[in-house]
């Protein structure tokens, strides 16, 4: 079928929007027409070259939508499901999987490869040249063929554009600070960079309890919006945080330190550490420009100090619980989904919606389709 997609040739150049052609879906996979699609930091690092990734791409790894087709055999959902995508597939049947760490499924090492899940074939085309789905999504479209592996079954009465954002960075963002920094009823925590996956550290640290959560951002909008998602204090930079979590905790400084700016830099470990109290946690969970070997850490505070520093993907969680487990948390009111979202955006801007996140003007951009 021919569908609507956005796909980026080379690392700098715009996003193009054109036709391109889809091939049915196959064993394991279904077809999906796209109601929301969530503009996440990653793409930005598949065009600015931050995160190498197969090109030319089909952009977008944050979506949800609604089950239009099912290819031969497939029983895990049916025509009329609505589903969000899962940035990390999750097959259920992997040691990580079977033991609860489905962000890390051996499924993953497929991701940054050409084409799609099995086998890599290439469903995706335009004027006769293979395209790659980001991630095995390419969310950046009217409709996405997916594994069943990289599709949730969700609530039906979900809007599209809350289900979308669940697909990678609000559930990458809340279980930083739930399950990665283990938040707990008293704590202190600080969130540098408070975009979508900031806000959503955010409220996961309000939620289980924090007494202090300090936002950090340059961005004036963003420190004031961080208070409206349950921020007790904000400030510009690291180094200005000091002195105010100091006071704050006589002393001892943060539990923990979540990592969520732009791109994350070696140089930001060092003032991450220093806000960290000893015993206490830093979560990195920013991207990082693939090749950074290099951190500022000071190795005897940190061992002296007891501290740890923590990696953390896709929320430590598993998407077949978290997903629609933080959409009812949503539908019971304790998750701001809809104020996330600042602008919506036809696919055709889609342009415009990346320099809108880079100029600090959305948490989240959304493009939603008609
Ligand atoms: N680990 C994962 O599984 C995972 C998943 C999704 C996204 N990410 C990454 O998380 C990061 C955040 O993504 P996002 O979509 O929330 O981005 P975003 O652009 O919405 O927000 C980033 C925020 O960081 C702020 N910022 C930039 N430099 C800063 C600094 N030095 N100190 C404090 N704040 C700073 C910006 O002003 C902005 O508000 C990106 O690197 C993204 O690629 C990681
Ligand atoms: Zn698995
Ligand atoms: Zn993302």
């Amino acid at each position: 079928m021919k569908t609507r997609a956005a796909i980026l040739r080379e690392v700098g150049a715009d996003w193009s929007v054109e036709e391109i052609e889809l091939d049915d879906p196959q064993a394991g996979e279904i077809l999906v027409k796209t109601l929301a699609a969530g503009m996440c930091h990653s793409d930005e690092h598949a065009h600015d070259g931050t995160m190498p990734v197969p090109m030319p791409l089909v952009g977008g790894h944050e979506g949800a939508g609604e089950v239009i087709g099912l290819g031969p055999g497939v029983t895990e959902f049916e025509i009329g499901d609505h589903i969000s995508c899962s940035f990390i597939p999750s097959c259920g049947k992997c040691s990580f999987c079977a033991s609860g760490q489905q962000n890390l499924c051996d499924l993953g090492m497929h991701l940054m490869e050409p084409g799609m899940m099995a086998g890599g074939f290439r469903h995706h085309s335009a004027a006769g040249e293979d395209l790659t789905p980001l991630l095995k999504l390419g969310t950046f479209a009217e409709h996405m063929i997916l594994s069943v592996d990289s599709a949730i079954k969700i609530q039906d009465d979900v809007p599209a554009g809350p289900a979308a954002l669940v697909s990678c960075g609000v559930t990458t963002g809340y279980g930083s600070a739930v399950n990665r920094a283990e938040v707990t009823a008293g704590d202190t925590v600080v969130v540098v960079g408070c975009g979508g996956l900031g806000t959503a550290a955010i409220q996961g640290a309000k939620i289980a309890g924090a007494q202090n959560v300090v936002a950090i951002d340059p961005s004036e909008f963003k420190r004031e919006s961080a208070i409206d998602f349950g921020a007790t204090h904000s400030a510009a930079s690291m180094e200005e945080a000091v002195e105010m979590v100091g006071a704050m905790t006589l002393g001892v400084m943060a539990d923990s330190v979540i990592l969520t700016p732009g791109v994350l830099t070696g140089d930001l470990i060092a003032p991450a550490q220093f806000l960290t109290r000893k015993g206490g946690t830093i979560v990195a969970t920013a991207v990082a420009p693939a090749m950074q070997m290099d951190v500022q850490l000071n190795l005897f505070e940190f061992a002296m100090m007891n501290k740890q520093l923590k990696g953390c993907l896709f929320g430590s969680t598993s998407p077949r619980k978290e997903i629609p487990h933080l959409l009812s948390m949503y539908q019971a009111g304790q998750l701001k989904l809809d104020e996330m979202i600042t602008n919506t955006y036809a696919l055709d801007q889609v342009n415009e919606g990346y320099a809108d996140m880079l100029a600090n003007k959305n948490i989240r951009g959304v493009i939603t389709f008609d």
